[in-house]
């Protein structure tokens, strides 16, 4: 018998799974286009991915279903909580499917199962309530039982998108652990060309840097969604002011401060306070 593991890493690696992962993105992607309804699926409002928050409403609603089934509890609610479990599917699917849209490929296979098994718990559990309300209470509780099987199957493969795979989590340099305290030195303001992001190494961190006619502005370098190189994305006006915009999903950060103006990146990209001294050079330190 395999290990979980061993099967989501299979997962990770079936090609098969391809052809319907590109149709199925490609629909999602078309029917929500970046703006603030693709913004609040993602959970940028939040600062954190929302659909993490929302699979809690059907997960719980019926592992206590399914508890008050094997332990005699009342069947109205029972009958309740799978009702609520099915209508909480809603937002959880739509929420994850947009998350779903933005990720790698390897990460996207998992995810295609994870929506699989929900999918199909959510039809088990349509079926149990059909089945209780026309009196098989006995049919009903078996649907509700093999219902969480498959939703603890999905559970498992998002866990492990999300904490194996790195899916919702924040992928920006740990600016805090990795650079001291107090100004340190970048370079010579004449190095740095104008309306350009470039991409300069200060100790272990990649830095973008953009120098503008109000000043520079500084940035980490890996995206706050999944790494991407924010030096090479494009830079854009943004609720009137200077932004950078991913070249990975479009996520697209304040160069100010680093604020996520559009998502699929929730997570505030990590930015720098920049002075110029007398003698030209640039010198910068982490904002607080
Ligand atoms: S890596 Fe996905 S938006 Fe930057």
């Amino acid at each position: 018998m395999p290990r979980p593991v061993t099967i989501a890493e299979r997962i990770e690696r079936a090609h098969i799974l391809d052809r319907p992962i590109t149709a199925l993105s490609r629909t999602v992607v078309r029917a929500l286009p970046a703006g603030s309804r693709a913004d609040a699926l993602h959970g940028v409002p939040f600062g954190q991915p929302a659909h993490p928050a929302l699979v809690r409403l059907p997960l719980g609603c019926w592992t206590s279903a399914v508890l008050l089934d094997v332990f005699r509890g009342s069947e109205r609610a029972a009958r309740v909580l799978v009702a609520a479990g099915v209508l909480g599917i809603v937002p959880a699917a739509a929420t994850g499917l947009a998350d779903w849209s933005a990720l790698h490929r390897d990460q996207q296979r998992v995810g295609m199962i994870h929506l699989g098994c929900q999918g199909v718990a959510g039809l088990l559990f349509s079926g149990s309530l059909l089945a209780r309300a026309g009196g098989r209470h006995g049919y009903g509780k078996a649907l509700s039982a093999a219902g969480l099987l498959c939703a603890s199957g999905g559970a498992y493969l998002g866990g492990h998108l999300a904490l194996r795979l790195g899916a919702g989590a924040n992928h920006a340099d740990q600016v805090s652990h990795l650079s001291g305290l107090g100004w340190h030195d970048l370079g010579p303001l004449s190095s740095l060309p104008e309306g350009r992001a470039v991409r300069r190494q200060f100790g272990y961190l990649s830095l973008l840097v953009y120098r503008s006619p109000d000043g520079v502005h500084v940035l980490s370098d890996r995206c706050a969604h999944l790494g991407g190189p924010l030096h090479q994305g494009r830079i854009v006006t943004e609720r009137g002011g200077a932004c950078v915009a991913c070249p990975w999903h479009g996520s697209t950060f304040r160069l100010a401060d680093g604020r996520v103006v559009h998502g699929p990146a929730t997570a505030r990209q990590p930015s720098f306070e920049t002075r110029v001294t007398k003698g030209g050079l640039v010198q910068l330190r982490p904002r607080p």
